[in-house]
This record gives structure tokens, sequence and C-alpha cells, in this order.
């Protein structure tokens, strides 16, 4: 397949527009989630943190977990946040915003408690929308598990006005799911149930590209192609990521043909035969800024509104350089206080309409 026939395969879809409709990265983008800092705190410690973690944060949150985040940090990352809301509106888009939230209550199951929540910050970690269809994730991490609650509002309205609406089987989060110190498994999670955030998903249209990580196993990969059905296919990728937790700082589709990669974490694949691959710049982030969860790789973690226009963060100047020289019309936005969370404008973001149909642009044989 060649890079002219998979711009030209770009079916439009002439039904009555969706509520929910979104199966790539790049269609043009309607309607989005936007997430929330406020009210967020420390993640509650868990072993299998270690693996994805920056090392400088396991004591910081064995001890704080539960505990609300700097409250300067978190208003500058808020300021941000609405900074995103207003660029997207001014380009037309229609942004949405999960409820307010206290996420510092503690709370237990039968077999586990954690000091509190997280935040509703990074909205791509948790829902995924295929098609009509919006799914809510089976999150390993335990402290994540109500994360959902300051998005149903949102879920329940586009229930209400047509779309599908699926939720993963609860996980158990028993011990039964980590691989224990001293267990040389690859993977901080075993097979024990389904497990995946939806940030470790790609979508190329009918196919679906999804990396194997700390928080995703194989089990919640089949679960996930069985859900939405034999329309789409899911392709595991290899990636050369030893902390992997989200695709998104690895691989991102800009545009039917164009990929952009993580130079230290990509590996080659066959399915992006005919696509023209370019490698993201060195982030431009000062080596000294405060990064909680993840690496100055979020550089690449972006929002496309369409086929030609990125939302990029206005430091990143190499960046905002590759994408113009690649035809681009770059949108900077000030982000960096919101990198401190762990992620950038596709982490916070989670495109629920975008105008198109489901086409085909992977090579799969
Ligand atoms: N976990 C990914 C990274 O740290 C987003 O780069």
């Amino acid at each position: 397949m060649t890079v002219s026939s998979l711009a030209q395969n770009h079916p439009q879809d002439h039904s009555p527009a969706r509520v929910v409709n979104s199966s790539n990265e790049w269609d043009p983008l309607e309607e989005v989630i936007v997430g929330r800092l406020s009210g967020g705190v420390f993640p509650t410690w868990q072993e299998s943190m270690r693996a994805t973690m920056p090392p400088e944060s396991w004591r910081l949150f064995q001890e704080k977990g539960g505990r609300p985040f700097p409250q300067d940090l978190v208003d500058a990352a808020d300021e941000e946040l609405d900074g995103l809301a207003r660029a997207l509106e001014a380009e037309g888009v229609k942004v949405v915003r999960p409820a307010p939230a206290d996420h510092a209550g503690e709370f237990a199951t039968p077999h586990w408690r954690s000091r509190g929540g997280l935040y509703a910050a990074m909205p791509r970690d948790y829902l995924i929308v295929v098609g009509d269809t919006i799914i809510e994730s089976p999150m390993s991490w335990r402290c994540r598990q109500f994360e959902g609650d300051a998005f149903r509002p949102l879920l329940k309205s586009y229930f209400d006005r047509g779309a599908r609406w699926l939720q993963a089987p609860r996980p158990q989060l028993t011990d039964e799911l980590f691989a224990t110190g001293g267990h040389h498994d690859r993977w901080a999670v075993t097979e024990f149930e389904p497990v995946f955030d939806a940030a470790d998903f790609m979508r190329f249209g009918r196919d679906i590209v999804v990396q194997r990580s700390h928080v995703t196993n194989a089990f919640g990969i089949r679960w996930l192609q069985r859900a939405v059905g034999s329309a789409y296919r899911v392709h595991t990728v290899e990636v050369n990521d030893p902390h992997a937790m989200h695709i998104d700082a690895t691989l991102l589709p800009l545009a039917p043909g164009k990929l952009l990669v993580n130079p230290e974490r990509y590996v080659h694949n066959k399915l992006f035969d005919g696509w023209e691959i370019r490698k993201a710049p060195q982030p431009a982030l000062p080596r000294d800024w405060p990064m909680f969860f993840c690496s100055p790789w979020v550089s690449m973690n972006m929002l496309s509104l369409d086929e030609r226009t990125v939302v990029v963060e206005r430091q990143e100047e190499p960046m905002i350089e590759l994408l113009t020289d690649w035809g681009f019309r770059c949108i900077p936005v000030d982000f960096r206080h919101v990198y401190t969370f762990g992620g950038s404008f596709h982490c916070v973001t989670v495109d629920v309409r975008r105008r198109g149909g489901a086409g085909q642009y992977l090579d799969v044989g």
C-alpha cells in the first residue's frame, strides 16, 4: 500500500451525526473531553508502580498517597487545561469537562484498601471510543478503581443520546494480578484477569494497535477485541520500552500515512508499510522540571484537530519545526505544568466525535 492510496482511502460517513463517533486520531474533531486536575491526590503506592514510575516518585507516593498534590502546581496545571479548552473552542470544537470531584476519600474492597483516588485529569487512560461505542477500562492501579465516577454524568448523557456504553469487567485487583519481586516476568501484571488502560491502544480506523505494558495484559487485549467485534482488528505491536505504560508517547499517527515515532522506543512493524515515519525530536523540557509520573517524551503526546492541524506545547520548538516542515499547522498551547502530572494533550483528552468513518489505513497483509 502506498501513502497516496492511504490518503485516498478516506471514507465519508453520510449517516446522521452520531453523538459518539470516532475511529482514528486525525479526522476532523467535533467534540472532546478535556480532563480536570483540581481535587487530585498523590496515588496510593502499589508495587507494580515500580516498573513504570520515575524512581524519584516512589518515596513520594509511599508517603503521600491520598494527600493532595501541592496546590500551586495544581492551579498552574488547571490553568493550562482551561487554556487548552479555550484554544479548542476557538477552533470550533465542542469541549466538555468532567465534574469537579474530591479524590481524597479512602476506600476499600474485601481484599485491599486505598488511601485515596488520583484525579480526573487523564481521561485517555480510562476511556476509549471505538466507532459509536465508549468503553470504560479495567485499570490495574487500585487507586484508580473509582476514577470513572467523575465521567459518569458525561457517559450517561452520551448513552441517553444514542451512544453504546460498555464497562469492562470490574477487576478484583487482588495480589494474584501482580507479579511479585523476585518473579522475573517481563510485566508487572499477570494474566489473572483482564486489565488494560485505554491509553495503551491507538486507533487507525478499523485497525487498532496496542502495546502490552505494565498495566495492560493479553487477557485485557482479548477482551477489548471481542467487545468491539470483528469490524475492528486489534494488533499487538512490539515496542522498545522497558517501562511501558501508555502507547501515546511512543507512536502517534497525525494523518493517514504520517506516523510520528519515539526514536528510542519505536520498533519497525510492517503494519506501517507505506506510511512516512518521522522521529520525534528530543524533548525541550529542562532536566530539572518536576515529573511525578512520566518521561519528557510526552512532548510528542499531541492532539490532532484534523489531518493538517496539531496542538503542540508552545516551548517544544524542535517539534513545531518538524511539524511545520511536514505540512502541519501548529496550535501552540502552554502545557508544561500539566506534564508534571503525567501527560500532555493526548492524555488529557478523549475525542468523543470526529467527522468520518472507520477506513482501512494499515497494511494488514
Ligand atoms: N508512560 C509514557 C512515558 O513516560 C507516557 O513516556
